[in-house]
């Protein structure tokens, strides 16, 4: 029997109320995304991916349908235990880094567990070795305004790393970089992903980007077009 995927998608929909509106976001949405897998989600802007990102990744909640990660149903988790869920299971990757200005890239790195019980010895090693994952070894003590584009993204993926989590989302991670450093992100995505079996799920608008990833998936006005395309 095959093993149940990571992401188990049913029927989902969402849409936002704005004062006496409704917003259909998303409608009747159904996918699979397999542990170990590398998706890119793409599709016109306003189409819903951040907004099903956001669904998976536990930040927002479905109307309807069924959502399964990891075997939890987290559209029926209470509000205090889906963020104990998140912290505990989810790494997020933003567009702008989303880096705390006045902590350190270590201590932006070190953040996420000071909601753990770890010591601070083992806090440190930790750090130190997801730091040096992404090559910033020689960086820990520099502010988020003394790195690059580039640089500031991949504290972002320490961070995102840091808590050893079972996905990570990214909303666009190379959409404030330059080629290179685009080029230099996704390789670190594609390498977190083959070599540490992180499961990631990306958005883009990037075809570059897209083509980093193992599989697929278009969003088009709330509805995907044909399911996962596996390349
Ligand atoms: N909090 C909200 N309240 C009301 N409407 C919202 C809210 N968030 C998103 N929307 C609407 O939902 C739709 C989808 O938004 P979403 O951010 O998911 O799109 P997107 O595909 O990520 O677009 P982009 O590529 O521009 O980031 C849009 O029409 C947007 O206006
Ligand atoms: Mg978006």
């Amino acid at each position: 029997m095959a093993a149940e995927p990571l992401v188990s998608i049913r029927h989902l929909a969402k849409s936002y109320r704005r004062g006496a509106q409704i917003v259909p976001v998303l409608s009747d949405i159904t996918l699979d995304i397999a542990e170990g897998d590398f998706i890119a989600l793409m599709g016109p802007s306003g189409s819903g991916k951040s907004t099903l990102l956001n669904l998976i990744a536990g930040i927002d909640r479905p109307d309807s349908g069924e959502l399964r990660v990891g075997g939890v149903d987290i559209s029926g988790l209470p509000e205090s235990s889906l963020a104990d869920w998140r912290a505990a299971h989810v790494g997020f990757i933003f567009q702008f880094y989303n880096l705390m200005p006045v902590l350190t890239a270590f201590e932006n790195v070190e953040l996420p567990l000071m909601l753990t019980r770890l010591g601070r010895a083992e806090r440190r090693a930790r750090v130190e070795l997801v730091l040096g994952m992404v090559n910033l070894a020689d960086r820990m003590d520099h502010y988020p305004s003394e790195l690059s584009g580039g640089q500031q993204q991949r504290v972002a993926i320490a961070r995102a790393l840091i808590t050893d989590p079972t996905l990570i989302v990214a909303d666009e991670p190379t959409g404030d970089l330059d080629r290179a450093s685009a080029t230099e992100i996704l390789a670190m995505l594609q390498r977190l992903n083959a070599e540490v079996g992180k499961t990631i799920i990306m958005v883009t608008h990037d075809a570059h980007a897209a083509d980093a990833a193992k599989s697929l998936v278009h969003l088009e006005k709330g509805e995907l077009l044909n399911g996962n395309s596996r390349r």
